[in-house]
């Protein structure tokens, strides 16, 4: 389970990354958004810098970047431990994939709802993990997009096929049943903001989930 902070409260961000490890959160997850390839703005790694120094739990951010390539240093000194970009950024993909990796950070590669998902196959050599946006990026709180399910499906048989060891996440729209559903189709890891953020008990929840 990887907590979106999208819809944590920030004004208690020490409190908030406590009930989340408390409640068995696996990684936490970080949405940049840099209002040019989404239209909304969120933090960079200065903010991120202030996370990795008030939790142990491992940190992804997730670049919504029309130039992540310019970003993936200060980052990973930021101290994540992975950095995902979009298949769509305007940057040389694969070196960037390649740049991230040699920061001794995970590689992560996502897209967009309406991206086909071959757009994915040139860089699945060089990935540790797949995010799935099952919602347009840009905002928390959207519904949850079913075509996600078999995006989810296609990509394991890929990996089966190629012996790949990438891990599958799923992000956007996430509760107890969209991401049951994804689960059984083959994501390792599901991404949740605004719905684990508002459950009354967010440790029962995350043990649900993770099955
Ligand atoms: C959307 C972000 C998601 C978002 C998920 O652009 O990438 O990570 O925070 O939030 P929910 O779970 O509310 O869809
Ligand atoms: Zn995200």
């Amino acid at each position: 389970m990887a907590p979106s902070l999208l819809s944590a409260d920030f004004a208690d961000l020490k409190g908030e990354l406590d009930s989340l490890q408390a409640a068995g959160a696996d990684l936490l997850h970080l949405d940049v958004m840099d209002a040019h390839f989404v239209p909304n703005l969120t933090f960079g790694p200065f903010i991120c810098e202030a996370i990795r120094r008030l939790t142990p739990l491992p940190l992804d951010a997730h670049l919504m970047m029309t130039h992540p390539h310019r970003y993936v240093e200060a980052f990973a000194a930021a101290g994540v431990d992975g950095i995902t970009i979009h298949v769509e950024a305007t940057c040389d993909v694969g070196a960037t994939l390649d740049r991230i990796g040699s920061l001794g950070c995970k590689r992560g590669l996502s897209l967009r709802p309406a991206t086909d998902v071959g757009e994915l196959l040139p860089f699945l050599d060089r990935v540790d993990l797949v995010l799935v946006m099952s919602v347009p990026p840009g905002f928390g709180g959207q519904s949850f997009d079913p075509a996600a399910v078999e995006r989810i499906g296609v990509l394991r048989e890929r990996r089966r096929e190629m012996g790949g060891d990438w891990l599958i996440s799923v992000d956007g729209g996430i509760n107890d049943v969209t991401g049951r559903a994804c689960r059984q189709a083959g994501a390792d890891v599901l991404v949740s903001g605004s719905w684990l953020m508002k459950v009354d008990d967010r440790a029962a929840q995350t043990a649900l989930l993770r099955g």
